[in-house]
């Protein structure tokens, strides 16, 4: 019997290759980049599976291209907005993600961003490196508290609540707001908030939703005009969720202090941006669910999932479940 082919738009750690290699015949893209779209579209042609990742845009036109083979795309996230998983479904193909594993390793970054928003560390380490600190000075670089501040969390699913965990290790008073749902077993810990409520009395904001229609600028001029002028957003997690022009001018205009973005909109930003230009805002890439060991199990994962569904089994992390009574 011939083996399944899988074609990756990217090496994953090794702990995923082992297990796809066991079953699999792989096609890995080579490089730091990814493929462009004609190439994309040249290798996903006749595979079984598709590990992708979220930088990876997969419509219909993938889909397609890749033909009646293809009954799997495993994407190497937890967030999926960057697949058409109606035109998956419609065609039988099986969607699954990596939830889960890494949730602590997303909030750590977004914590730290946070701390470092707050006490300018980025700032405090340019002007020891240009060779500009002279002498301790009673208002040098001065930051805000983190401590006993407001923080306010969109979205409180996995990675919002691992944010209240930290931020009560802070003392910090959470608010937070999640489709209007009132999380009973966060009573003590987070009071649930209206999207108003919170912008204006949250000293730091933290995005944890995922990129949809209804979120996508859900932080725009309005949102960002509602912020106190002292306020700090974080963002780890898409970047189409703020509309990146508003906030580069409330950022500018000091309508808002301060922000902390793991990610932007475009990705990754070009080297002249204007957001780059502002002493206020910290740009890191992507790198939220960065370390050797959540990366190696979000391989892991990805794997386990191609494996389960080339198998017919119903891959742990499926997606789109209404998919199953006509996968391919
Ligand atoms: C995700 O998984 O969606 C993150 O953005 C990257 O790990």
């Amino acid at each position: 019997m011939t083996q399944p082919t899988v074609f990756l738009s990217r090496t994953i750690p090794s702990i995923g290759l082992e297990i796809l290699k066991g079953t699999c015949r792989l096609d890995i893209w080579p490089g730091d980049f990814p493929p462009s779209r004609t190439e994309l579209l040249d290798r996903v042609a006749g595979r079984d599976a598709l590990l992708c990742l979220l930088s990876d845009s997969i419509d219909a036109q993938v889909m397609d291209v890749s033909g009646p083979r293809l009954k799997v795309i495993s994407n190497y996230a937890v967030g999926y907005d960057n697949i058409d998983v109606y035109a998956a479904t419609k065609r039988g193909i099986l969607v699954t993600n990596t939830p889960g594993v890494l949730t602590e390793t997303t909030a750590d970054l977004a914590f730290a961003l946070l701390l470092a928003a707050a006490r300018r560390i980025l700032e405090g380490a340019s002007v020891v490196r240009d060779g500009k600190w002279t002498s301790w000075g009673p208002e040098l670089l001065l930051g805000r508290d983190v401590y006993g501040a407001t923080l306010g969390i969109i979205g409180m699913g996995r990675i919002g609540e691992a944010m209240t965990r930290r931020a009560r290790g802070f003392d910090m008073d959470v608010i937070y707001l999640d489709h209007g749902v009132d999380h009973e077993e966060l009573q003590g810990a987070a009071r649930c908030a209206s999207l108003d409520e919170l912008l204006s009395r949250a000293d730091f904001v933290s995005l944890h939703v995922p990129l949809t229609a209804e979120t996508r600028h859900m932080i725009d001029e309005n949102a960002l005009r509602r912020m106190k002028p002292s306020a700090v957003l974080v963002n780890t997690a898409r970047g189409a969720i703020v509309d990146t022009a508003a906030l580069y001018r409330a950022l500018r205009s000091g309508e808002i202090a301060y922000a902390a973005l793991d990610v932007t909109d475009p990705e990754p930003l070009p080297l002249h941006h204007e957001l780059l230009s502002l002493s206020n805002c910290i740009v890191v890439p992507h790198m939220g669910s960065g370390t050797i060991a959540t990366r190696g199990k979000m391989a892991e994962m990805a794997a386990q999932n191609i494996i389960s569904a080339l198998r017919g089994e119903v891959p742990l992390h499926l997606v789109n479940p209404e998919v199953l009574p006509h996968r391919r």
